[in-house]
């Protein structure tokens, strides 16, 4: 092993780093800044022998994240490494980059966009940041209903299946949002929407489905969750919505199952979340969120920043950040087309099928 660590005292330890040591004598404190500089070699001789003795990202599978670019997206990159995203007047094109990508999603995704309209999204670090975003304008937008009918909105809960991603519990603790869990049973392993529609109460700011479970890939029945919700939409007088949590699916349903009825074609699905280096094939970093129009994202949410001169509106719950991820998705999907995103789609799900057993409508990723 390369590297040895002396532990003295838990403050105190330190790297002993032994191919380093032509250029440095001195162990280096783990914990604390050291006093002196150290020559760049010694620097990175030290940082890339550490890191050693991580995985090898290739061969990790884990939270289905790509791994792998081709070498002129690598470039482009790498060209674009040191762009802050927030600085939209200074990279322009990089923004515009971004707008494109929205607007191919949500066309992708069935957004009833007018061939003079743009479409309502924006980029995120992730699923993770997307969800909390449109968590967040479901919340406000029942809360402003709520406040004009005069009743109370102190209490919003959201309904889902107890098989969500962690995600869906930090937007719930961290926005305080009752998160009410459909359980799951034996050999049925995603949300029921039948038992789903029935929790919905007055209080409810939206049903949340999710296209590709994390647990087993497979997709809940969207078609079959809009249907029972409009009719009790129409019994109580309510209007609650759903969200398509499709962070893994929405990369692949459209390829390989465009029939398939999850997303805006449905009338009851206001927003989408897609991670676009999941199945979006863009290294981690990067996902979207998709409003189905201007209406279902509150005015109140979106920030105008004129940091450097022209007024630019922001959704996001970070100010700055990278904007390579934005620029290599944006890379993704002209090079790859849908023609070739469906063949990459095919061969890295693994095998799929529609089971008999099951609701109708259910498919799987994995
Ligand atoms: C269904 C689902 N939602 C949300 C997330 C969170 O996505 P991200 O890692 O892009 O934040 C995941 C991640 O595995 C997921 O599977």
């Amino acid at each position: 092993m390369v590297l040895t660590t002396t532990s003295i005292r838990e403050s105190e330890e330190s790297l002993h780093c032994t191919f380093a040591s032509r250029y440095v004598q001195e162990p280096l404190p783990k914990f604390k800044i050291p006093k002196k500089s150290m020559p760049k070699e010694a620097a990175f001789q030290i940082v890339n022998d550490e890191l050693m003795l991580d995985g090898n990202p290739r061969l990790n599978l884990a939270s289905f994240v790509s791994t792998w670019m081709e070498p002129e997206c690598d470039k482009l990159i790498m060209a674009s490494i040191n762009k802050n995203y927030v600085d939209m007047d200074e990279y322009p094109v990089t923004t515009e980059l971004q707008n494109r990508c929205v607007n191919m999603l949500a066309h992708l995704f069935h957004a009833p966009v007018g061939d003079d309209e743009t479409a309502v999204g924006v980029g995120t670090v992730g699923s993770s940041e997307a969800i909390m975003l449109a968590g967040l304008a479901f919340k406000r937008k029942w809360q402003a209903k709520r406040k004009a009918e005069g009743k109370p909105f102190d209490k919003p809960n959201i309904v889902t299946g107890a098989n969500v991603q962690v995600c869906w519990e930090k937007f719930a603790r961290y926005f305080e949002v009752e998160l009410k869990e459909v359980k799951l049973k034996e050999g049925y392993y995603v949300m029921d929407p039948a038992k789903a529609v029935e929790m919905v109460d007055e209080n409810t700011i939206c049903v949340a489905a999710i296209l590709g479970s994390t647990l087993t890939g497979e997709f809940e029945d969207v078609k079959l969750l809009n249907e029972l919700l409009t009719k009790k939409n129409k019994e109580t007088g309510w209007d609650t919505p759903i969200h398509v949590d499709a962070a893994s699916g929405g990369f692949i349903a459209p390829f390989l199952w465009p029939d398939l009825e999850w997303d805006f074609r449905l009338p009851l699905v206001k927003s989408i979340n897609v991670s676009g280096h999941k199945y979006g094939l863009v290294y981690a970093g990067v996902g979207w969120v998709i409003w189905r129009s201007k209406e279902d994202l509150p005015d109140e949410l979106v920030f105008h920043i004129n940091y450097l001169g022209s007024d630019q509106p922001t959704f996001t719950l970070n100010f700055s950040k990278g904007s390579y991820q934005i620029i290599a998705q944006y890379y993704q999907l002209i090079r790859l087309g849908f023609e070739v995103i469906t063949e990459i789609t095919l061969n890295t799900t693994l095998c799929f099928f529609k089971s008999e057993q099951q609701l109708p409508g259910l498919y799987y990723l994995i």
